[in-house]
């Protein structure tokens, strides 16, 4: 029997099994909005049989997005189009889950398909972004504003703001993200925060907003439902954030009342030199999950259903993420319970004529 396709249970909600939708950035919205882009992009992955479904880092405020086209959750006319993607995730039988986000210094660039790097300046209908420090993210990308305390609070509540929305769009799991080089790994890695206050300097001051945040936003989100944070273990060059400080932040975490740490890493430093290949994060969900003691999430090239069953049986991490292989096949959790065989997988029934492929045409599937 396989683990991956097995229930798993976090306060009082049960996922259909352990396979998660990772966060992805579509770049698709006009004024931060939902549309029939994220419905059918979504849907086809809760149809494709994933236990949770994650929206893609969702703005807590406007100058916190991306791009100008992410989706985000800053006013209240965001919530209508979400709720139209949450009850049909429902109905599928997953869960719907969102990552919360502001993006720091590295707001306002350009969608990546257009092939442009750096950022989009303001004469070109961009805007000066925010960081802990006046520190670019490289050449090419804006200079940030240097945030004063008082918009530091601001930004709490932003989160705080959203999480409420998010649950009135009927989302299940929200996740604060504090990963991959944005606003609250900003603050984490003494690369981008060079503050002098409260806020940075000693590991202490660099980890508060980010406790700040998880504090806030676990006092609105219902005790029956999981919040997890995305954090990057570690920003791969000395002097950069580092996977001991990840494990000790996820220890506060855990008291604070986050049920999941969902492991990735980088973001910070452009001259970072990672070294990928399968699985090659999931070292540091297992280290966090052992040391803080807390489940983990495991994300980065894990592609094979062996491979993350593999992870789940040896105890490395509690849920797997998946991002890119799920692009390439919305319905891989389905393909994967027939790999384990596992048959416990339930394709929709619109579906059913055609779930394995050795299935022979049978003369009433030719009535239609
Ligand atoms: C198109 C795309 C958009 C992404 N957007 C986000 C995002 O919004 N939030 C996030 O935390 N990670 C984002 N990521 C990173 C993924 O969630 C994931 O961590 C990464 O792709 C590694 O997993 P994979 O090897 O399964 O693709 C994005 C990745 C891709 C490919």
């Amino acid at each position: 029997m396989s683990l991956l396709l097995e229930p798993y249970t976090l306060r009082q909600l049960t996922l259909l099994n352990r396979i998660a939708v990772s966060p992805m950035c579509q770049y698709s919205s006009v004024d931060g909005l939902a549309n029939d882009w994220h419905l059918v992009h979504l849907g086809s992955r809760a149809i494709g049989g994933a236990g949770l479904v994650f929206t893609e880092a969702t703005a807590v405020t406007a100058d916190g997005r991306i791009t100008a086209q992410d989706l985000g959750l800053w006013n209240d006319e965001q919530i209508e189009p979400l709720q139209r993607i949450t009850r049909f995730i429902t109905a599928q039988g997953a869960v719907a889950g969102i990552q919360l986000a502001h993006a720091g210094r590295k707001a306002s660039t350009w969608r990546p398909w257009l092939g442009t790097h750096g950022s989009v300046k303001p004469a070109d209908g961009g805007w000066v972004p925010v960081g802990p420090s006046s520190i670019a993210y490289d050449p090419e990308h804006t200079k940030p504003k240097q945030l004063e305390e008082s918009e530091i609070a601001d930004i709490v509540q932003a989160f705080v703001d959203a999480a409420k929305r998010a649950l009135i769009a009927g989302f299940k799991v929200v996740e604060v993200h504090a990963a991959h080089g944005y606003l609250l790994h900003q603050f984490l890695s003494p690369l981008s925060n060079q503050r002098r206050d409260q806020y940075g300097g000693s590991f202490e001051n660099r980890i508060r907003l980010v406790l700040q945040v998880t504090e806030a936003v676990r006092a609105v989100w219902p005790e029956e439902l999981p919040l997890f944070v995305r954090v990057s273990a570690t920003d791969w060059v000395e002097d950069g954030w580092n996977p001991d400080e990840t494990v000790e932040l996820a220890r506060r975490l855990k008291s604070l009342g986050v049920d999941l740490i969902d492991v990735s890493s980088g973001g910070t430093a452009v001259n970072a030199e990672i070294p990928t290949g399968p699985g090659y994060q999931t070292r540091f969900a297992e280290r966090v999950r052992k040391e803080a003691g807390l489940a983990t999430g495991t994300v980065g090239m894990i592609t094979e259903p062996a491979q993350a069953e593999h992870i789940l049986r040896t105890c490395q991490a509690d849920i797997i993420f998946l991002a890119r292989e799920l692009l390439r096949d919305p319905y891989w959790p389905l393909h994967a319970d027939d790999d384990l065989g596992g048959h416990k997988a339930v394709w929709p029934a619109q579906y059913q004529r055609a779930t394995h492929r050795e299935q022979p045409i049978h003369e009433s599937d030719l009535r239609d």
